[in-house]
């Protein structure tokens, strides 16, 4: 059993849930009342299918927030042809590639679907775009593109139902510049309560925006503001419970 299944097991105990692992392991058969539920891997059975993927796209995502008036980090969208072996996006050539790196000086590219930090490239230059690109397509059909934003403070807002249920600011490694756990930053619960208003209102909108029951909004403060950077609907508390509970 994993960390994951060990929580939930713990939790049906208290619950009164019976508690299966099937599918050699990968899903969780939750039962009480002679009704069944099931995790897949650490996915609940509390989203739609459709707010799944919009917030596992982070170009979806953006599309949807941006729609709705709620700041989020600009996302362009780079997608791979693979019958031309050649990339197509909204910007078209080459030339606009290099306007964009001109203008930003710095930007981020990663894998529109990734997660824990992996296949997140900073680029200052073409050379390491075009690297870039060709690291994520060997396993992806599209990347997204963003300027790179001076964070000042990244938390995770985790939602359930119209609430917060927990907040925490992802406190960086000072050898890394990604705010991942998986990637040593550490997790430092917020004690701030105007700040916690201020995110718990900012995340309920998101939520209501994607029609999301259950889902973790990663908001960064840049200037001072709050934007939203990314949405996890697929929520895994794994690392945030290890650090708590001083197994790391
Ligand atoms: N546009 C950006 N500007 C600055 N840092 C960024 C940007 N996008 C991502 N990052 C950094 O990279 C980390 C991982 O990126 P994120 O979009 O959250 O992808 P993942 O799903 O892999 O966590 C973030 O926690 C943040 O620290
Ligand atoms: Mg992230």
């Amino acid at each position: 059993m994993n960390y994951f299944q060990e929580l939930i097991n713990e939790i049906c105990c208290e619950d009164g849930i019976s508690f299966e692992l099937i599918s050699k392991e990968w899903i969780i058969k939750l039962g009480k009342n002679r009704i069944n539920k099931y995790i897949a891997g650490t996915k609940m059975p509390l989203n739609s299918e459709t707010t799944f993927l919009l917030c596992r796209d982070k170009y979806a995502t953006y599309e949807v927030l941006q729609s709705e008036g709620i700041p989020i980090v600009e996302h362009r969208l780079i997608y791979y042809t693979k019958h031309v072996k050649s990339y197509e996006s909204d910007l078209n050539s080459t030339s606009e590639f290099q306007d964009y790196l001109n203008k930003h000086k710095k930007i981020i590219i990663k894998n529109t679907c990734g997660s824990m930090g992996e296949d997140v490239y900073m680029v200052k230059d073409m050379n390491k775009l075009k690297s870039s690109l060709r690291k994520i397509f060997e396993r992806n059909d599209t990347a997204v593109i963003s300027p790179f934003m001076n964070i000042e403070a990244e938390y995770r807002v985790i939602c359930l139902d119209d609430e917060v249920e927990l907040i925490f600011e992802k406190v960086r490694n000072s050898n890394s510049w990604k705010h991942n756990l998986c990637q040593g930053a550490r997790a430092q619960l917020l004690e701030d309560a105007d700040l916690k208003e201020r995110l718990t209102c900012f995340a309920l909108q998101v939520m209501k925006a994607l029609n999301a029951r259950f889902a973790s909004v990663d908001v960064i403060s840049v200037d001072g503001g709050l934007m939203v950077l990314e949405v996890n609907s697929s929520v895994c508390m794994s690392y945030f419970a290890e650090q708590v509970e001083g197994r790391t």
